[in-house]
């Protein structure tokens, strides 16, 4: 089968093509820059943006997979959760790609996509070997916890009940003077401090129960820079701290999961989203994994952040499973949660 898939649920514009679980084509253009000057994403440009770039981009994935639009079989878009203009942008391509077409629609959470990211080699370009699993999804607006049963088959363990661990990394760096996203940033100069320069807090990770929380953290690095200014004097002082609240956010990311996955009698750990580039998350999930057995498959980073390459493959396993097509009037669906 032939697959269109269709992403703008934030600030990337994606269009992917894919045949038989295979990626042929997969462009993303990033708002990042263009966001950055704010500090943060802004709904109204993210939607002129996505609008100004989503046929190019279009255009583009099908110049690549080497394809004509016409012979596309089937139309999967991101219908949720998301900022809403931003959604419709892409949602409403979708309706009347797949309408012109007279193929069928089919309405993609994100967040469901998220789950099978990391069983699709880019490489081999191929969905494949899955397994049941725990999976940790971690970007700027979400950290989930999700059983993963079987394919098309899952249950939500646990949400952030404040901040989402990107959040957390991009207002603490946005505390330390450091540029949105600050989570790349802080990882980059945590790579010359010490973890355990400053003891901060771990919230909730002694909790029995598989939610989150980042506020705290947030707080007290807040507290530690009123108490201690000279830090933002020294270069290796910054370094000690982006280290150390980094270690904090990744140990209860990671403990939680493990624990999760433990408990849950599965062999298999997954990760994706933003937070998943972070070199300390993937190499402590790694470490964890290792010694207690489970084998992990985190996205690779093309597929770790937000793309359509994800929505096409999971709309083309909708299908082959027997998922009714959505409607073509469906509506966006802005806060549609995983369960
Ligand atoms: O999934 P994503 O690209 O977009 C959404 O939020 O949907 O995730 C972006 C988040 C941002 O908060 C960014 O700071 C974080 O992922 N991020 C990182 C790293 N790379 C991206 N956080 C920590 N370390 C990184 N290397
Ligand atoms: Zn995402």
């Amino acid at each position: 089968m032939l697959l269109a898939g269709i992403e703008t649920s934030c600030d990337e514009t994606g269009v992917a093509v894919v045949r038989d679980g295979r990626i042929l084509s997969n462009i993303v253009s990033s708002q990042i820059k263009l966001h950055s000057e704010y500090g943060g994403v802004v709904p109204e440009l993210a939607t002129r943006e996505h609008l100004k770039n989503l046929l190019p981009v279009a255009e583009k994935a099908f110049a690549e997979a080497q394809i004509n639009s016409s012979d596309i079989e089937a139309v999967a878009a991101t219908q949720g959760p998301g900022l809403p203009p931003a959604l419709h942008i892409g949602f409403v391509a979708a309706q009347s790609f797949a309408y012109a077409l007279g193929k069928p629609l089919i309405g993609i959470n994100h967040h469901e996509a998220h789950l099978y990211s990391p069983w699709i080699q880019e490489d081999r370009g191929q969905f494949q070997n899955f397994q049941s699993n725990v999976s940790l999804i971690v970007s700027g607006g979400h950290t989930l916890l999700v059983h993963v049963k079987g394919e098309l088959d899952h249950a939500v363990l646990g949400s952030t009940v404040d901040d989402a661990a990107g959040e957390c990394f991009d207002k603490t760096a946005k505390l330390i003077g450091l540029p949105y996203p600050g989570g790349p940033e802080m990882d980059r100069l945590a790579e010359r401090g010490n973890p355990r320069a400053h003891k901060f807090p771990r919230p909730m990770i002694n909790d029995p129960n598989d939610d989150f929380s980042f506020s705290g953290l947030k707080t007290a690095v807040r507290y530690f820079l009123r108490d201690h200014p000279e830090v933002m004097q020294s270069d290796a002082a910054i370094c000690d701290l982006c280290a150390s609240v980094q270690a904090a956010i990744v140990d209860v990311l990671v403990q939680k999961t493990i624990r999760a996955a433990k408990r849950l009698g599965v062999r298999c750990v997954t990760a994706s989203g933003g937070v998943t580039c972070n070199s300390r998350l993937r190499a402590e999930m790694e470490n964890a994994c290792r010694k207690n057995n489970f084998e992990l498959r985190i996205a690779e980073r093309k597929l770790c952040t937000d793309n359509a390459a994800m929505i096409a493959v999971l709309g083309e396993r909708k299908l082959m499973k027997g998922t009714p097509a959505t409607p073509i009037s469906a509506e966006i669906s802005a806060s549609w949660s995983l369960i």
